[in-house]
Protein backbone atom coordinates (compact mmCIF):
# COMPACT_ATOMS: atom_id res chain seq x y z
CA UNK A 1 0.00 0.00 0.00
CA UNK A 2 1.35 3.34 -0.96
CA UNK A 3 3.47 5.96 1.97
CA UNK A 4 1.39 8.25 -0.26
CA UNK A 5 -2.64 6.83 1.12
CA UNK A 6 -4.59 9.85 1.72
CA UNK A 7 -7.45 10.10 4.07
CA UNK A 8 -10.83 10.95 2.04
CA UNK A 9 -12.37 14.62 2.64
CA UNK A 10 -15.42 13.14 3.06
CA UNK A 11 -14.33 10.59 5.83
CA UNK A 12 -12.34 13.82 7.19
CA UNK A 13 -15.59 15.79 7.73
CA UNK A 14 -17.51 12.78 9.11
CA UNK A 15 -14.99 12.84 11.96
CA UNK A 16 -14.94 16.37 12.30
CA UNK A 17 -18.63 15.92 12.76
CA UNK A 18 -18.63 13.45 15.26
CA UNK A 19 -16.63 15.21 17.75
CA UNK A 20 -18.96 17.83 17.29
CA UNK A 21 -20.52 16.45 19.99
CA UNK A 22 -20.35 19.14 23.00
CA UNK A 23 -18.59 21.74 21.55
CA UNK A 24 -20.67 24.48 20.38
CA UNK A 25 -20.37 26.91 18.08
CA UNK A 26 -20.26 29.76 20.09
CA UNK A 27 -16.89 32.09 18.47
CA UNK A 28 -17.48 34.95 16.27
CA UNK A 29 -14.73 36.72 14.73
CA UNK A 30 -13.98 38.92 17.47
CA UNK A 31 -13.09 35.82 20.27
CA UNK A 32 -11.01 34.45 17.19
CA UNK A 33 -9.02 37.34 17.29
CA UNK A 34 -8.68 37.23 20.52
CA UNK A 35 -7.96 34.11 20.44
CA UNK A 36 -4.95 34.80 18.09
CA UNK A 37 -3.15 37.32 20.11
CA UNK A 38 -3.78 35.45 23.27
CA UNK A 39 -1.60 32.76 21.17
CA UNK A 40 0.65 34.89 19.30
CA UNK A 41 2.31 38.05 21.68
CA UNK A 42 4.67 35.98 24.38
CA UNK A 43 8.15 35.16 24.50
CA UNK A 44 8.99 36.21 21.00
CA UNK A 45 7.72 40.26 21.69
CA UNK A 46 9.34 40.61 24.88
CA UNK A 47 12.55 38.52 24.60
CA UNK A 48 13.53 37.94 21.38
CA UNK A 49 13.44 40.96 19.92
CA UNK A 50 16.19 42.08 21.95
CA UNK A 51 18.01 38.90 21.52
CA UNK A 52 17.46 39.75 17.30
CA UNK A 53 18.79 43.08 17.51
CA UNK A 54 21.56 42.16 19.59
CA UNK A 55 22.76 38.96 17.68
CA UNK A 56 21.75 39.83 14.19
CA UNK A 57 20.16 42.75 12.90
CA UNK A 58 20.60 45.70 14.97
CA UNK A 59 17.83 48.47 15.02
CA UNK A 60 16.60 46.98 11.46
CA UNK A 61 14.75 44.33 13.68
CA UNK A 62 11.71 46.27 12.47
CA UNK A 63 12.77 45.20 9.31
CA UNK A 64 12.80 41.72 10.23
CA UNK A 65 9.62 41.62 11.85
CA UNK A 66 8.12 42.92 8.45
CA UNK A 67 9.67 40.51 6.75
CA UNK A 68 8.44 37.56 9.22
CA UNK A 69 4.88 38.94 9.02
CA UNK A 70 5.38 39.19 4.90
CA UNK A 71 5.98 35.21 5.29
CA UNK A 72 3.31 34.51 7.69
CA UNK A 73 0.56 36.26 5.90
CA UNK A 74 1.14 34.36 2.59
CA UNK A 75 0.88 31.03 4.85
CA UNK A 76 -1.83 32.61 7.00
CA UNK A 77 -3.63 33.17 3.72
CA UNK A 78 -3.16 29.43 2.87
CA UNK A 79 -4.20 28.44 6.37
CA UNK A 80 -7.33 30.49 6.05
CA UNK A 81 -8.23 28.43 2.89
CA UNK A 82 -7.99 25.26 4.48
CA UNK A 83 -8.87 26.22 8.16
CA UNK A 84 -12.55 27.37 6.73
CA UNK A 85 -12.75 24.21 4.24
CA UNK A 86 -11.72 21.52 7.03
CA UNK A 87 -12.74 22.75 10.09
CA UNK A 88 -11.47 20.20 12.29
CA UNK A 89 -8.74 20.23 15.36
CA UNK A 90 -5.46 18.53 14.31
CA UNK A 91 -4.71 21.80 11.96
CA UNK A 92 -1.42 20.80 9.45
CA UNK A 93 -1.50 17.64 10.24
CA UNK A 94 -4.85 16.81 8.96
CA UNK A 95 -5.05 18.69 6.16
CA UNK A 96 -1.58 17.39 4.67
CA UNK A 97 -3.40 13.65 5.43
CA UNK A 98 -5.53 14.95 2.71
CA UNK A 99 -4.08 16.31 0.41
CA UNK A 100 -0.45 14.91 0.58
CA UNK A 101 -1.13 11.49 2.19
CA UNK A 102 -0.32 9.69 5.29
CA UNK A 103 3.40 9.96 5.35
CA UNK A 104 3.75 13.92 4.45
CA UNK A 105 0.91 14.07 7.35
CA UNK A 106 3.24 12.24 10.02
CA UNK A 107 6.00 14.59 8.93
CA UNK A 108 4.11 17.83 9.74
CA UNK A 109 2.64 16.24 12.66
CA UNK A 110 6.13 15.34 13.56
CA UNK A 111 7.08 18.84 13.35
CA UNK A 112 4.33 20.28 14.76
CA UNK A 113 5.59 18.84 18.17
CA UNK A 114 8.93 20.76 17.88
CA UNK A 115 6.14 23.96 17.27
CA UNK A 116 3.88 22.95 19.82
CA UNK A 117 6.43 21.56 22.60
CA UNK A 118 9.39 23.60 22.02
CA UNK A 119 7.42 26.82 22.13
CA UNK A 120 5.87 26.20 25.42
CA UNK A 121 9.51 24.95 26.69
CA UNK A 122 10.27 28.38 25.51
CA UNK A 123 8.02 30.39 26.40
CA UNK A 124 8.65 29.08 30.14
CA UNK A 125 11.92 29.53 30.06
CA UNK A 126 11.28 33.33 29.32
CA UNK A 127 8.75 33.22 32.24
CA UNK A 128 11.73 32.30 34.89
CA UNK A 129 13.99 35.13 33.27
CA UNK A 130 10.66 37.74 33.99
CA UNK A 131 10.32 35.82 37.21
CA UNK A 132 14.00 36.57 38.56
CA UNK A 133 13.68 39.69 37.13
CA UNK A 134 10.43 40.55 39.45
CA UNK A 135 12.19 38.97 42.22
CA UNK A 136 15.20 41.54 41.91
CA UNK A 137 17.24 38.37 40.79
CA UNK A 138 16.95 36.29 44.22
CA UNK A 139 16.94 32.97 42.12
CA UNK A 140 20.72 32.22 42.08
CA UNK A 141 21.81 31.67 38.19
CA UNK A 142 22.32 28.40 38.61
CA UNK A 143 19.27 27.18 39.62
CA UNK A 144 17.23 29.26 36.56
CA UNK A 145 19.92 28.14 33.79
CA UNK A 146 20.19 24.99 31.56
CA UNK A 147 23.65 23.48 31.78
CA UNK A 148 25.02 24.92 28.84
CA UNK A 149 24.44 28.47 29.90
CA UNK A 150 26.81 30.31 31.57
CA UNK A 151 26.71 33.76 33.87
CA UNK A 152 28.61 36.67 32.78
CA UNK A 153 30.66 36.41 35.82
CA UNK A 154 31.48 32.87 35.42
CA UNK A 155 28.58 30.57 37.14
CA UNK A 156 26.88 27.52 34.96
CA UNK A 157 23.85 26.75 35.29
CA UNK A 158 22.30 23.74 36.40
CA UNK A 159 18.72 23.28 35.85
CA UNK A 160 15.27 25.65 35.17
CA UNK A 161 13.67 25.23 38.27
CA UNK A 162 11.05 28.13 37.40
CA UNK A 163 10.47 26.96 34.49
CA UNK A 164 9.85 23.60 35.35
CA UNK A 165 7.36 25.18 38.19
CA UNK A 166 4.94 27.07 35.67
CA UNK A 167 4.69 24.24 33.39
CA UNK A 168 3.52 22.25 36.25
CA UNK A 169 1.21 24.17 37.15
CA UNK A 170 -0.59 24.41 33.78
CA UNK A 171 -0.22 20.93 32.96
CA UNK A 172 -2.09 20.42 36.29
CA UNK A 173 -4.74 22.90 35.30
CA UNK A 174 -5.00 21.73 31.79
CA UNK A 175 -5.72 18.31 33.26
CA UNK A 176 -8.13 19.69 35.41
CA UNK A 177 -9.93 20.98 32.48
CA UNK A 178 -10.23 24.42 33.02
CA UNK A 179 -12.32 25.64 30.57
CA UNK A 180 -10.74 28.33 28.52
CA UNK A 181 -13.49 30.65 29.54
CA UNK A 182 -13.82 33.51 26.51
CA UNK A 183 -13.42 36.25 29.05
CA UNK A 184 -10.54 35.02 30.53
CA UNK A 185 -8.63 35.35 27.37
CA UNK A 186 -9.94 38.75 26.64
CA UNK A 187 -8.76 39.94 29.83
CA UNK A 188 -5.51 38.73 29.17
CA UNK A 189 -5.21 39.72 25.37
CA UNK A 190 -6.52 42.99 27.01
CA UNK A 191 -3.73 43.50 29.24
CA UNK A 192 -1.34 42.60 26.97
CA UNK A 193 -1.97 44.65 23.94
CA UNK A 194 -2.37 47.67 26.76
CA UNK A 195 1.42 46.36 27.95
CA UNK A 196 2.25 46.93 24.48
CA UNK A 197 0.70 50.23 24.09
CA UNK A 198 2.18 51.61 27.16
CA UNK A 199 5.22 51.01 26.42
CA UNK A 200 5.24 52.35 23.02
CA UNK A 201 3.77 55.85 24.14
CA UNK A 202 5.43 56.36 26.90
CA UNK A 203 8.63 54.72 25.37
CA UNK A 204 8.19 57.13 22.65
CA UNK A 205 9.36 60.35 24.63
CA UNK A 206 12.69 58.36 25.74
CA UNK A 207 13.78 57.61 22.18
CA UNK A 208 17.42 58.59 22.05
CA UNK A 209 17.98 58.79 17.76
CA UNK A 210 21.87 58.20 18.18
CA UNK A 211 20.41 55.00 19.39
CA UNK A 212 19.73 54.58 15.33
CA UNK A 213 22.73 54.96 14.01
CA UNK A 214 24.02 52.97 12.25
CA UNK A 215 20.62 51.35 11.35
CA UNK A 216 21.96 48.46 9.51
CA UNK A 217 24.98 47.02 11.19
CA UNK A 218 28.20 47.06 8.97
CA UNK A 219 29.19 43.40 8.26
CA UNK A 220 32.83 44.90 9.44
CA UNK A 221 31.54 45.57 12.84
CA UNK A 222 32.55 43.12 15.83
CA UNK A 223 30.17 40.51 16.23
CA UNK A 224 29.68 39.21 12.73
CA UNK A 225 30.23 35.96 12.87
CA UNK A 226 28.30 34.60 9.85
CA UNK A 227 26.26 35.93 7.15
CA UNK A 228 23.17 35.94 9.62
CA UNK A 229 24.62 38.41 11.65
CA UNK A 230 24.77 42.31 10.62
CA UNK A 231 23.82 43.33 7.48
CA UNK A 232 21.35 42.71 5.30
CA UNK A 233 22.39 38.99 6.23
CA UNK A 234 21.44 40.01 9.67
CA UNK A 235 18.50 41.15 9.01
CA UNK A 236 17.07 38.27 7.59
CA UNK A 237 18.94 36.17 10.65
CA UNK A 238 17.13 38.44 12.57
CA UNK A 239 13.42 37.76 11.00
CA UNK A 240 14.03 33.91 11.10
CA UNK A 241 14.74 34.96 15.27
CA UNK A 242 11.67 36.89 15.50
CA UNK A 243 9.60 34.78 13.65
CA UNK A 244 8.93 32.78 16.76
CA UNK A 245 7.11 36.28 17.36
CA UNK A 246 3.95 35.26 15.32
CA UNK A 247 4.13 31.34 15.98
CA UNK A 248 0.37 31.06 17.75
CA UNK A 249 -1.65 33.01 14.64
CA UNK A 250 -2.39 29.27 13.35
CA UNK A 251 -3.53 28.13 16.89
CA UNK A 252 -6.70 29.60 15.29
CA UNK A 253 -7.07 27.17 12.97
CA UNK A 254 -7.70 24.50 15.83
CA UNK A 255 -11.14 26.36 16.82
CA UNK A 256 -12.27 25.98 13.62
CA UNK A 257 -15.22 23.54 15.41
CA UNK A 258 -15.70 26.00 17.49
CA UNK A 259 -16.30 28.89 15.20
CA UNK A 260 -20.22 30.18 14.64
CA UNK A 261 -19.66 30.64 10.79
CA UNK A 262 -15.91 29.01 9.96
CA UNK A 263 -16.48 30.40 6.44
CA UNK A 264 -16.22 34.06 7.52
CA UNK A 265 -15.08 34.26 10.55
CA UNK A 266 -12.17 31.92 10.65
CA UNK A 267 -9.85 33.93 7.73
CA UNK A 268 -11.25 37.63 9.68
CA UNK A 269 -9.70 35.58 13.02
CA UNK A 270 -6.25 34.23 11.58
CA UNK A 271 -5.05 37.08 9.21
CA UNK A 272 -7.07 40.00 11.38
CA UNK A 273 -4.76 38.68 14.16
CA UNK A 274 -1.63 38.94 12.43
CA UNK A 275 -1.93 42.17 11.27
CA UNK A 276 -2.86 43.58 14.45
CA UNK A 277 0.23 41.51 15.93
CA UNK A 278 2.34 42.95 13.19
CA UNK A 279 1.45 46.89 13.52
CA UNK A 280 1.94 46.84 17.25
CA UNK A 281 5.32 44.07 16.62
CA UNK A 282 7.27 47.16 14.38
CA UNK A 283 6.13 49.78 16.83
CA UNK A 284 7.60 48.10 19.69
CA UNK A 285 10.76 47.01 18.06
CA UNK A 286 11.41 50.89 17.13
CA UNK A 287 10.47 52.08 20.41
CA UNK A 288 12.70 49.04 22.38
CA UNK A 289 15.84 49.54 19.92
CA UNK A 290 15.52 53.26 20.20
CA UNK A 291 15.20 53.58 23.63
CA UNK A 292 18.06 51.33 24.91
CA UNK A 293 21.24 50.44 22.31
CA UNK A 294 21.28 47.37 20.30
CA UNK A 295 24.65 46.78 22.04
CA UNK A 296 23.12 46.40 25.33
CA UNK A 297 20.97 43.25 24.49
CA UNK A 298 24.44 41.54 24.34
CA UNK A 299 25.30 42.34 27.74
CA UNK A 300 23.77 43.45 30.66
CA UNK A 301 20.07 43.37 28.71
CA UNK A 302 20.28 40.42 27.61
CA UNK A 303 17.86 39.02 29.59
CA UNK A 304 14.15 40.49 30.40
CA UNK A 305 15.38 43.06 28.14
CA UNK A 306 11.99 45.31 28.16
CA UNK A 307 12.78 45.79 32.12
CA UNK A 308 16.17 46.27 31.46
CA UNK A 309 15.68 48.90 28.92
CA UNK A 310 12.73 51.05 30.96
CA UNK A 311 14.69 50.38 34.60
CA UNK A 312 17.85 51.34 32.66
CA UNK A 313 16.82 54.31 30.36
CA UNK A 314 13.33 55.64 31.65
CA UNK A 315 14.00 57.55 34.51
CA UNK A 316 11.45 57.39 36.93
CA UNK A 317 9.27 54.65 35.11
CA UNK A 318 10.51 51.85 37.75
CA UNK A 319 6.88 50.80 38.58
CA UNK A 320 6.24 50.60 34.97
CA UNK A 321 8.73 47.80 34.56
CA UNK A 322 7.76 46.20 37.75
CA UNK A 323 3.52 46.95 36.29
CA UNK A 324 5.20 44.96 32.36
CA UNK A 325 7.26 42.46 34.32
CA UNK A 326 3.79 41.43 36.00
CA UNK A 327 1.46 41.75 32.54
CA UNK A 328 4.09 39.29 30.97
CA UNK A 329 4.10 36.80 33.37
CA UNK A 330 0.40 36.32 33.17
CA UNK A 331 0.95 36.81 29.00
CA UNK A 332 3.35 33.77 29.03
CA UNK A 333 1.16 31.41 31.06
CA UNK A 334 -1.42 31.56 28.43
CA UNK A 335 0.55 31.44 25.41
CA UNK A 336 2.10 27.96 27.13
CA UNK A 337 -1.43 27.33 28.12
CA UNK A 338 -2.32 27.44 24.43
CA UNK A 339 0.98 25.69 23.28
CA UNK A 340 0.40 22.52 25.78
CA UNK A 341 -3.28 22.32 24.55
CA UNK A 342 -2.49 22.12 20.65
CA UNK A 343 0.46 19.75 21.28
CA UNK A 344 -2.43 17.66 23.27
CA UNK A 345 -5.44 17.77 20.53
CA UNK A 346 -2.65 16.98 17.53
CA UNK A 347 -1.02 14.38 19.47
CA UNK A 348 -4.95 13.39 19.90
CA UNK A 349 -5.73 13.39 16.44
CA UNK A 350 -2.70 11.29 15.68
CA UNK A 351 -3.26 8.95 18.09
CA UNK A 352 -6.60 8.35 17.14
CA UNK A 353 -5.21 7.82 13.20
CA UNK A 354 -3.34 4.96 15.23
CA UNK A 355 -0.14 6.50 14.17
CA UNK A 356 1.29 7.27 18.15
CA UNK A 357 -0.17 4.90 20.77
CA UNK A 358 -3.66 5.37 22.47
CA UNK A 359 -2.32 6.58 25.27
CA UNK A 360 -2.49 9.74 23.71
CA UNK A 361 -6.14 9.67 23.29
CA UNK A 362 -7.12 7.94 26.52
CA UNK A 363 -9.22 10.56 28.24
CA UNK A 364 -9.61 11.30 32.11
CA UNK A 365 -12.73 9.50 33.49
CA UNK A 366 -13.74 12.59 35.45
CA UNK A 367 -12.29 15.71 33.47
CA UNK A 368 -11.91 14.17 30.14
CA UNK A 369 -9.17 15.74 29.22
CA UNK A 370 -6.20 13.88 27.67
CA UNK A 371 -4.28 13.33 31.36
CA UNK A 372 -1.45 11.03 30.28
CA UNK A 373 -0.64 12.74 27.08
CA UNK A 374 -0.32 15.96 29.37
CA UNK A 375 1.79 13.89 32.14
CA UNK A 376 4.33 12.31 29.15
CA UNK A 377 4.55 15.93 27.79
CA UNK A 378 4.96 17.52 30.99
CA UNK A 379 8.21 15.30 31.16
CA UNK A 380 9.42 15.77 27.18
CA UNK A 381 8.80 19.42 27.42
CA UNK A 382 10.07 19.93 30.78
CA UNK A 383 13.28 17.86 29.68
CA UNK A 384 13.90 20.84 27.60
CA UNK A 385 12.61 23.60 29.66
CA UNK A 386 15.02 22.44 32.25
CA UNK A 387 18.13 21.92 30.49
CA UNK A 388 18.23 23.33 27.67
CA UNK A 389 19.04 27.03 26.75
CA UNK A 390 16.13 29.35 25.66
CA UNK A 391 17.37 30.59 22.19
CA UNK A 392 18.24 26.32 21.03
CA UNK A 393 14.28 25.84 21.87
CA UNK A 394 13.43 29.03 20.25
CA UNK A 395 15.01 28.25 16.89
CA UNK A 396 13.99 24.48 16.86
CA UNK A 397 10.56 26.24 17.71
CA UNK A 398 10.51 28.05 14.94
CA UNK A 399 11.42 25.33 12.58
CA UNK A 400 8.95 23.01 12.89
CA UNK A 401 6.70 26.00 12.37
CA UNK A 402 8.12 27.10 9.11
CA UNK A 403 8.56 23.30 7.99
CA UNK A 404 5.08 23.06 8.13
CA UNK A 405 4.03 26.38 6.94
CA UNK A 406 5.71 25.51 3.63
CA UNK A 407 4.06 21.88 3.76
CA UNK A 408 0.69 23.75 4.24
CA UNK A 409 1.06 26.26 1.01
CA UNK A 410 2.26 23.76 -0.86
CA UNK A 411 -0.83 21.63 0.52
CA UNK A 412 -2.84 24.80 -1.27
CA UNK A 413 -1.32 24.52 -4.58
CA UNK A 414 -1.27 20.77 -4.44
CA UNK A 415 -4.81 20.49 -3.47
CA UNK A 416 -6.29 23.03 -6.11
CA UNK A 417 -4.78 20.90 -9.05
CA UNK A 418 -5.76 17.66 -7.80
CA UNK A 419 -8.90 18.53 -6.41
CA UNK A 420 -10.59 21.57 -7.96
CA UNK A 421 -14.40 21.35 -7.50
CA UNK A 422 -13.88 20.79 -3.65
CA UNK A 423 -15.99 23.47 -1.78
CA UNK A 424 -13.58 26.43 -0.15
CA UNK A 425 -15.67 28.73 1.79
CA UNK A 426 -12.27 30.97 1.76
CA UNK A 427 -10.46 30.86 -1.36
CA UNK A 428 -6.59 32.32 -1.27
CA UNK A 429 -6.17 34.65 -3.45
CA UNK A 430 -3.30 34.54 -6.05
CA UNK A 431 -2.92 30.33 -6.32
CA UNK A 432 -0.27 29.40 -7.31
CA UNK A 433 1.61 33.01 -6.46
CA UNK A 434 0.93 33.33 -3.06
CA UNK A 435 1.99 29.41 -1.78
CA UNK A 436 4.60 29.88 -3.61
CA UNK A 437 5.85 33.24 -2.47
CA UNK A 438 5.02 31.61 1.27
CA UNK A 439 7.27 28.80 0.55
CA UNK A 440 10.35 30.92 -0.49
CA UNK A 441 10.04 33.27 1.93
CA UNK A 442 9.48 30.66 5.03
CA UNK A 443 12.29 28.42 3.47
CA UNK A 444 14.90 31.50 3.57
CA UNK A 445 13.69 31.60 7.50
CA UNK A 446 14.56 28.37 7.92
CA UNK A 447 17.93 28.68 6.16
CA UNK A 448 18.98 31.83 8.05
CA UNK A 449 18.14 29.67 11.34
CA UNK A 450 21.84 28.63 11.33
CA UNK A 451 23.74 25.61 11.22
CA UNK A 452 23.19 24.11 14.59
CA UNK A 453 19.63 24.74 14.39
CA UNK A 454 19.09 22.84 11.11
CA UNK A 455 21.12 19.89 12.25
CA UNK A 456 19.40 19.68 15.72
CA UNK A 457 15.77 19.31 13.53
CA UNK A 458 17.54 17.16 11.02
CA UNK A 459 18.07 14.50 13.87
CA UNK A 460 14.31 14.83 14.87
CA UNK A 461 12.88 14.26 11.78
CA UNK A 462 15.01 11.53 11.32
CA UNK A 463 14.11 10.00 14.47
CA UNK A 464 10.42 10.46 13.36
CA UNK A 465 11.35 8.49 10.37
CA UNK A 466 12.60 5.67 12.21
CA UNK A 467 9.30 6.19 14.54
CA UNK A 468 6.70 5.67 11.69
CA UNK A 469 8.55 3.24 9.86
CA UNK A 470 8.86 1.16 13.07
CA UNK A 471 5.38 2.21 14.38
CA UNK A 472 3.13 4.31 12.94
CA UNK A 473 2.89 2.74 9.23
CA UNK A 474 2.17 -0.74 10.84
CA UNK A 475 -0.61 0.65 13.40
CA UNK A 476 -2.36 3.14 10.92
CA UNK A 477 -6.50 2.76 11.39
CA UNK A 478 -6.67 3.91 7.37
CA UNK A 479 -4.14 0.96 6.63
CA UNK A 480 -5.99 -1.28 8.22
CA UNK A 481 -9.26 -0.40 6.97
CA UNK A 482 -8.09 -0.43 3.65
CA UNK A 483 -6.77 -3.49 3.43
CA UNK A 484 -9.81 -5.50 5.23
N1 LIG B 1 4.26 33.71 19.60
C1 LIG B 1 4.37 33.15 20.87
C2 LIG B 1 5.33 33.89 21.70
O1 LIG B 1 5.94 34.80 21.21
C3 LIG B 1 4.75 31.72 20.80
O2 LIG B 1 5.49 33.60 22.86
Amino acid sequence: MSLFIKKPLEQLMTQAGDSDKGLKRTLGAGNLIALGIGAIIGAGLFVRTAAAAGEAAGPAVVISFVIAAIGCAFAGLCYAEFASMIPIAGSAYAYAYVTMGEFMAWIIGWALVLEYALASATVSIAWSEYLNNLLGGAIPYEWCHSPFETSLDGVTGIINLPALFILTILTLILIKGTKESANLNAVIVFVKVAIVLVFIVIGWGFINEANYTPFLIPETMEGHESWNTHGWGGVLGGAGIVFFAFIGFDAVSTAAQEAKNPKRDMPIGILGSLVICTVLYVLFSYVLTGVANWQDFKTAGKEASVAFAIQTYMQGYGWLATLITVAILAGFSSVILVMLMGQSRVFYSMSKDGLVPKVFSELHPKFRTPFKANWLLLIFVGAFAGLVPGSVAGDLTSFGTLFAFVLVCAGIWLMRVKNPEAVRPFKTPLVPLVPILGIVICSAMIFSLGEETLISAMIWMVIGLVIYFIYSKKNSILRKENSN
